[in-house]
């Protein structure tokens, strides 16, 4: 199974891709994690995406289209994908479906993951991970059961995003309105769409992703 988590920032493309990742053995491939990596190992890539990430921009449609047809590339042919931030635009819609064709893949559902807009400021300025296994956490809304301490891997160390400041997740909203968001007619038309209430609590809409997915409880 390949599907598409689609959504703003802080929507919780992540946090949802990471639980359907430990519950059903599927992989994500986000595209975000994968330009981080490629700036903190400052490969050309990442030297060339450094200050258009921190500014909240998108990268080049062919820079990421190349990563995630890598990330494919390596897979076995059983494990199901997730596609999270990526496709963000009309092209790279477009080449996800060349690739996935390549890889003898289909795109079974793109889960829309709906928001109000004026709560994802508050996630996103909230939210940091742990620095040593990269386990999400939120000031208020998923802190660890022990302060300080991480649940998964017990280290103590944590770090916030560069872009995850006010200003940064303003222009971040307003490309997903202007790039992202006009390509859901493009799944739509193939009936592929569906939609869950991104409000809800975390293990609500993991509850409703799996079900439209097939995953019995
Ligand atoms: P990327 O890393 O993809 O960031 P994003 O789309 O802005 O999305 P986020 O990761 O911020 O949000 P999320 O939906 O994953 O939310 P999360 O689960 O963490 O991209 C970063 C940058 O890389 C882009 O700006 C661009 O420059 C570049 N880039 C990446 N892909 C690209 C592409 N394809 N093309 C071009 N450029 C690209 O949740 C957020 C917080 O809320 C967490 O703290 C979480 O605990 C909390 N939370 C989650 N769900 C809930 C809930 N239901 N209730 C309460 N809190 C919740
Ligand atoms: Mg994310
Ligand atoms: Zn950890």
């Amino acid at each position: 199974m390949n599907i598409i988590l689609l959504g703003p920032p802080g929507a919780g493309k992540g946090t949802q891709a990471k639980r359907l990742v430990e519950r059903h053995g599927m992989r994500q491939l986000s595209t975000g994690d994968m330009l981080r990596a490629a700036v903190k190992a400052e490969t050309p890539t990442g030297l060339r995406v450094k200050a258009v990430m921190e500014a909240g921009e998108l990268v080049s449609d062919e820079i990421v289209s190349a990563l995630i047809s890598d990330e494919l590339e390596g897979m076995g042919r059983q494990t199901g994908a997730i596609f999270d931030g990526y496709p963000r635009t009309a092209e790279q819609a477009h080449s996800l479906d060349a690739i996935l064709r390549d890889h003898h893949r289909k795109l079974d559902h793109v889960i829309e993951l709906e928001v109000d807009e004026e709560a994802l400021v508050e996630r996103i300025t909230g939210r940091y991970t742990c620095a040593y296994c990269g386990q999400g956490y939120h000031d208020k809304f998923e802190r660890p059961k022990v302060e300080g301490t991480c649940d998964k891997c017990g280290h103590h160390e944590f770090k916030r995003r560069p872009d995850d400041n006010e200003e940064t997740v303003r222009t971040r909203l307003a490309e997903y309105r202007a790039k992202t968001a006009p390509i859901l007619p493009i799944y739509e038309e193939r009936g592929i769409v569906s939609r869950v209430d991104g409000m809800a609590d975390i293990d609500e809409v993991t509850g409703a992703t799996e079900a439209i997915l097939g995953f019995g409880q």
